[in-house]
């Protein structure tokens, strides 16, 4: 089957968060910027998703909903054709997002004033999280080696070694530094954790967008056996696979029965929802058909960012350093070289370049001058994009 992700779709006056003017304004300071900023995809989710969502329409009766047996059949069999993870159907959680399961997990694991471990540069919604529920941020930040980002394993023991450390919020693969961390690496910080009673959430949103053509494979945190599986909760989502982040639907993993009952006590407290009726229709139908789309649609993401990589080493030499793409879809730039303050970096690509980016110091203080693109996107507008830096920076 053949798809077009050259289409440039017009995505303005739906609510959409990346491209409406509104948005764009408030967020970035003017209505009219190229977008590359929140991590959803510019192209049309695949077409059996969107044949199952216009027959569930054309029914017409969007009442309450519950999960049946043929969505657990399908997100359990995604898993095994995918990681090879034999999941329990009974270790299934739903929350409209993996962001509020991170909130409800922090409040089941942890005490007010705990500390929760994060890997800086992170998602920045991790810091939002653990600070409104009243825990404080430990981060045992990643170590940039020329664009690679490593683990300092000595210094994320010593973190997990505080009597206060009671939670560890993973980001596998890495957002915003591209890595998939190796079952190595995973073993390693998981046996630390158990060693001194940290619970990990692995938030695996990311999990099927994977450069397995470069060698990188995906490891679901619970499948390194189980005094791994027992200590974690694991966070999936079709949302970002397939493009449907504004169903709201997350599969919340947790395995082990005392957590669970600590989790659906936190969800019952703050009344837990149930999913929308076209969440899991939509995921029925990626999971099950949406494969060879998938594989595609990665291949045209691989190919934006090489076209980046190229870009930037004609542009500017060694002067930008672009992280090495093993998962996700956003590329990680650091442009510290040519502009260190980030304040005078921000406005080069706002003011003057006129595109929305993700700023690196939103990652942590680590991300200072850096930039984060979303690669999901038709690769005319990344000609676009790298054209306009350029001549901003010029
Ligand atoms: C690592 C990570 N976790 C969670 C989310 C958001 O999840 P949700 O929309 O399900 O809350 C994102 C979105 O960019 C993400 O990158």
């Amino acid at each position: 089957m053949s798809f077009n992700f050259d289409e440039r779709i017009d995505r303005t006056g739906r609510g959409s968060s990346k491209w409406e003017p509104k948005v764009l304004e408030t967020m970035f300071g003017a209505p009219d910027l190229l977008s590359f900023w929140v991590a959803d995809m510019d192209f049309r989710t695949p077409q059996p998703v969107i044949d199952a969502l216009v027959e569930a329409a054309t029914h017409g009766c969007p009442g309450y909903t519950s999960l049946d047996q043929s969505f657990y059949d399908a997100y359990l069999g995604w898993q095994k054709r995918r990681n090879n993870w034999d999941a329990k159907q009974e270790w299934y959680r739903f929350t409209n997002g993996v962001v509020p399961a991170i909130n409800l997990l922090i409040l089941a694991m942890t005490s007010e004033g705990d500390e929760v471990l994060i890997q800086r540069p992170v998602y920045y919604p991790f810091t939002d999280s653990i600070v409104k529920q009243g825990r404080k941020v430990v981060s045992s930040s990643l170590v940039n080696k020329n664009g690679k980002y490593e683990i300092d394993f000595e210094d994320f023991e010593a973190k997990c070694a505080s009597p206060t450390c009671r939670a560890f919020v993973m980001s596998n693969p890495h957002n915003p530094v591209g890595r998939v961390f190796t079952e190595e690496e995973l073993r390693k910080m998981g046996e630390i954790c158990n060693r001194h009673g940290v619970f990990v959430i692995a938030d695996e949103i990311h999990s099927d967008l994977i450069a397995t053509h470069k060698g990188h494979k995906h490891v679901v945190y619970a499948t390194l056996g189980e005094e791994f599986e027992q200590n974690c909760a694991v966070c999936h989502a079709p949302s970002k696979t397939f493009n449907l982040a504004g169903l709201q639907l997350s599969c919340i993993m947790i395995p082990n029965e005392k957590v669970r009952a600590k989790f659906d006590a936190v969800q019952f407290r703050v009344g837990g929802t149930s999913s929308n009726y076209f969440a899991p229709v939509a995921a029925k139908a990626a999971w099950n058909h949406g494969e060879e789309w998938l594989e595609a649609v990665y291949a045209y993401i691989y190919k934006n960012y090489e076209y980046i990589v190229d870009f930037c080493a004609k542009t500017w030499g060694d002067k930008v350093v672009v992280s090495p793409l093993e998962g996700t879809y956003l590329a990680w730039l650091d442009f510290s070289k040519i502009e260190s303050d980030p304040d005078k970096l921000q406005d080069l690509v706002r003011k003057v370049a006129k595109v929305a980016l993700d700023e690196g110091y939103i990652f942590g203080p680590e991300g200072a001058g850096f930039e984060r693109i979303n690669l999901a996107c038709p690769k005319s507008l990344i000609v676009e994009l790298m054209d306009r830096l350029a001549a901003a920076i010029k």
